[in-house]
């Protein structure tokens, strides 16, 4: 029970799974503003550059992918989920775009579950797929057995440990103690023969807490800040009252971007209210190496696999012509582009002594 008093109720991780994409799909869960709207990219009138020649292709933890874009961690653990989840493989296979699983938590506590996620690598064999646990049941328990279970259950090539404190304190039946996660998250990193992503899930992730992250030997950092999903609202329509109050909590994740990029060397990835591939490039040029959607495929993804297909090449365009009006040939010269920060992204970086 934590400190709120509201008492655990006996609600399976799966059925919790299940009630997210419901409410997702149902009900207004994104709020607050990532940031990304403060972020002008310079417009180039001579840009010198051919627009079929734009090459989108980067290195995503050592891996070639065709832009880097990546569908973020949704789902498993359900009938549901499995068409879910083989519809962004297919898409993320036909990409050539990493694909992250929801947490497999329920599948590593009931076997039953597991082709859910093990979908994934089967239409998807040659995709870089992340794995992904809750950092929090690692310091309940859990140990480098279970994240090995969850890698072997898709052939994973990373594993992703997500950090929840908002929506578990939000939920009914969270699991509040992160006494000891930095620890075992250094412990993990240590054992695991995959590389360990650290990621948030809508609250971002400051400067010290980056710092401390790479001192712990993680691979890269996915900021998962505030301006998309906000998973205190989705727990608000489960009966958290509390998630109301907290919907527009967090880091915005351009600010976010910035305080990870200012202090650590590993790769950046920007999660959370990525909405256009302009988001993308925005936070290419801000530091990401890479960029997460979640939310809007996932309306695609329960109808079939070209339709999430079709919604990503959106993206992909966006960025393309992004990249060209701002003169860049490559993702590396994006990443160089000119920008300026406004408005409270910059007077947030600013207050924190990140920008001048
Ligand atoms: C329906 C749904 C389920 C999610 N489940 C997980 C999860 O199991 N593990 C995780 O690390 N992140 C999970 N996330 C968080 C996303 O990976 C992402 O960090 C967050 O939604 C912000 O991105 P967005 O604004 O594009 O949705 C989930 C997101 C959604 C929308």
């Amino acid at each position: 029970m934590h400190s709120c008093g509201k008492g655990r109720l006996p609600v399976s991780t799966d059925r919790r799974k299940l009630d997210h994409i419901r409410i997702c799909l149902s009900e207004e869960v994104e709020a607050g503003a990532s940031g990304f709207e403060d972020v002008v990219l310079i417009h180039s009138a001579l840009p010198e550059v051919d627009l079929e020649k734009v090459r989108l292709e980067t290195r995503f933890l050592g891996r070639r992918i065709a832009m880097p874009v990546f569908i973020a961690a949704m789902t498993g653990g359900h009938e549901e989920a499995r068409k879910i989840n083989e519809n962004l493989a297919l898409a993320a296979q036909e990409l050539d775009i990493p694909l992250g699983v929801g947490s497999q938590r329920a599948a590593i506590e009931d076997e039953r579950l597991a082709d859910t996620f093990s979908v994934a690598r089967k239409v998807a064999p040659e995709a870089y797929l992340i794995a992904n646990l809750g950092a929090v049941q690692f310091s309940k328990g859990y140990s480098v057995k279970h994240a090995e279970k969850a890698i072997d259950m898709i052939s994973a090539d990373a594993i992703a440990l997500h950090l929840n404190p908002l929506q578990e304190a939000c939920q009914k039946e969270g699991d509040t103690s992160f006494e000891g996660a930095g620890e075992a998250i250094a412990e993990l990193c240590e054992a695991l023969d995959v590389p360990v992503i650290v990621k948030e899930t809508g609250a971002g992730i400051a400067a010290e807490e980056a710092a401390l992250l790479q001192e712990a030997g993680v691979s890269a950092i996915d900021v998962g800040g505030a301006g998309g999903t906000s998973f205190a609202l989705v727990e608000s329509y489960r009966g958290g009252e509390l998630g109301r109050r907290f919907a527009s909590w967090g880091i915005p994740t351009a600010v976010s971007v910035v305080e990870c990029s200012a202090s650590v060397d590993v790769p950046v990835f920007a999660t959370g209210g990525v909405r256009s591939g302009v988001d993308v490039a925005k936070a290419i040029a801000l530091g990401a190496s890479a960029c997460g959607i979640a939310l809007p495929l996932l309306r695609h993804a329960v109808r079939d696999s070209e339709s999430v297909v079709r919604a990503l090449r959106r993206v992909e365009c966006e960025l393309r012509v992004a990249a060209f009006l701002t003169g860049s040939r490559s993702v590396e010269e994006l990443s160089r582009a000119r920008h300026v920060i406004l408005g409270r992204t910059r007077e947030w970086l600013e207050a924190r002594g990140i920008l001048r």
